[in-house]
């Protein structure tokens, strides 16, 4: 950016030297007195103690104030593209932490990790808060990380804890969500939209399967899922 600063400043004082030099030889009788004109026109600064005398030289002038917004529109935003990024690769480097712990995680390497860690965003929910409703319909899933919730099914409830996961049904059937799910205290999951899931579940067959399992189960009314550890590591024979 400073290259490019220095590069329009230059051109800008040169041109401004052959267009003004007669004019105006107090001023612009040589390239580097042109430069101060040019930097107090290119900062949009504007002191007026130089003043281009002829109509080219106040066109460059012109051309030149609105280079000078462009220049710093566009540092403004390299810099702020930087922040940003910066922002993503922390979060990044969070949410891969946290898919890294997931026993569901554990055995399927560090590629799929950092890609699976790219599709989930980091929620925190505090005790008692809503995470879904009943009826409403499926647009993600949920990956426990930390803490309990309490699926309240219409004729029971089930609680689930670190490592498990929630929401699955609605956007493997296309039916709307069959329980109320609420956090039973704080807790921290990592959400992966709907289409996010399909397209994972797509590329990834044995993640595919273990949900369809779990899934299964739960529809069916089978024994209830224990601490996801065990249940949920993934078998590499099968
Ligand atoms: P979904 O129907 O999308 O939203 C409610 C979620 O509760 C559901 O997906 C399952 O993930 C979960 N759920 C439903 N039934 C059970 C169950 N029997 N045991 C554990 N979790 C369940």
């Amino acid at each position: 950016m400073l290259l490019g600063f220095a590069i329009v400043l230059l051109t800008a004082s040169s041109l401004a030297y052959l267009l003004e030099r007669n004019a105006n030889p107090d001023a612009f009788g040589s390239i580097p007195a042109a430069l101060w004109w040019g930097i107090v026109t290119m900062t949009t600064t504007g002191y007026g103690d130089v003043v281009p005398q002829t109509a080219a030289g106040r066109v460059l002038g012109g051309v030149l104030m609105i280079g000078g917004i462009l220049v710093f529109a566009l540092w403004a935003g390299i810099i702020a593209n930087g922040y940003a990024h910066e922002l993503r690769r922390r979060e990044f480097l969070r949410t891969w932490e946290l898919v890294a712990k997931v026993p569901f995680f554990h055995n399927i390497g560090a590629a799929l990790i950092a890609e699976v860690a790219q599709l989930l965003r980091p929620r925190d929910f505090p005790a008692g808060a809503v995470i879904m409703r009943r009826g409403a319909a499926g647009d993600r899933m949920y990956f426990i990380i930390d803490g309990e919730v309490e699926v309240q099914l219409a004729s029971q409830t089930v609680v689930l804890g670190i490592g498990q996961f929630f929401g699955e049904l609605a956007l493997l059937t296309g039916a709307p969500r069959n329980a109320t799910v609420v956090a039973v205290e704080s807790c921290t999951l990592l959400a992966l939209d709907i289409v996010d899931f399909h397209g994972l579940l797509g590329r990834h067959p044995e993640l595919a399967r273990i949900i369809r399992e779990e899934a299964e189960q739960r529809l069916s009314g089978g024994p209830e899922p224990q601490l996801a550890e065990p249940a949920l590591a993934i078998d590499e024979s099968a």
